[in-house]
């Protein structure tokens, strides 16, 4: 792959790093593409977590890459945008949570993968927006549906229809980041959420986010009932014999994933 790395640490934790740096991270197809394809191969893989983090001290990503966008038919944005679509699904759909570590500009596209992720940490220069109606756009890559989910309707359309840039802080004021750090720290306290993450029981981890997924998407009595079942279910788990036993026990938990 020439644009995104993916490092697996002993620790469960894989980290995928876009890596366009001469163009601030910036989207192209070749880079989604890579995108996507990593995060298909980490699904096999079964990581504790995954954490999705911009190359350089600059950019987390800086939105679609508008040298190619300029020239695209209308059928070929409709398949770039699907194509992005895809590849971001595999971010909140992953089975295990994903933690978008924002380390500068997140514009855009760039905006819109911190979104797919489950949790977001941003360090406090990192900058948010949604500039592409100042393109005469419109966010393509799930903006326009995820936003308004995570921090509202007003809020969202505001951001998407001035396109005006908003620092780290007020992200967290509005919810769309969990934690602000210090520059240069967005990674490290990722990695820490999702270490504090693999310490945990991993089917349990897996069957909340995807209960806590059902919240967005059904109402809330077929959604307490999924919530029923995959309770149920971890109870067939050696995890769950092994984590209520060494509460029991007074001992720490050795979980195996079984
Ligand atoms: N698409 C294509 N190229 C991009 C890009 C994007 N979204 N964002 C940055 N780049 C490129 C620049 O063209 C420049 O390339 P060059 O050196 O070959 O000219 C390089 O990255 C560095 O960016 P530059 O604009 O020189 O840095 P800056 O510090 O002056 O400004 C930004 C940084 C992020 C404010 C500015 O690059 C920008 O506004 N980018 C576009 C953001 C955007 O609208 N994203 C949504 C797209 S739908």
């Amino acid at each position: 792959m020439d644009f995104v790395k993916v490092e697996r640490g002993e620790n469960g934790v894989a980290v995928l790093t876009i890596d366009r740096q001469d163009k601030l991270n910036a989207l192209n197809p070749q880079v989604v593409e890579e995108i996507g394809q990593s995060l298909l191969e980490l699904e096999s893989e079964a990581p504790r977590a995954v954490i999705v983090t911009g190359a350089g001290e600059r950019a987390f990503v800086a939105g679609a890459d508008i040298s190619e966008m300029n020239s695209m038919s209308p059928m070929e944005a409709k398949g770039f945008a699907e194509l992005a679509h895809a590849a971001l699904a595999l971010l909140d759909r992953s089975p295990v949570p994903t933690i978008a570590a924002v380390n500068g500009f997140a514009l855009g596209g760039g905006c819109e993968i911190a979104l797919a992720c489950d949790i977001r940490v941003a360090s406090e220069n990192a900058l948010f927006g949604f500039p592409e109606v100042g393109l005469g756009i419109l966010p393509g890559m799930g903006g326009t549906q995820r936003a308004p989910r995570l921090i509202g309707p007003a809020v969202a359309k505001e951001l998407i229809f001035t396109g005006r840039r908003i620092g780290a802080e007020e992200a967290h004021r509005i919810g769309l980041v969990n934690r602000v750090v210090g520059e240069g720290e967005a990674l490290s306290a990722a990695t820490g959420i999702a270490e504090e993450i693999a310490a945990n029981g991993p089917l349990a981890v897996r069957y909340a986010k995807a209960a806590a997924n059902r919240a967005q998407d059904v109402d809330i009595i077929s959604g307490l009932e999924y919530e029923a079942d995959q309770f149920a279910l971890l109870f067939s788990t050696e995890d769950a014999r092994e984590g209520m036993g060494a509460f029991i026990e007074k001992r720490k938990a050795a979980f195996e994933g079984k």
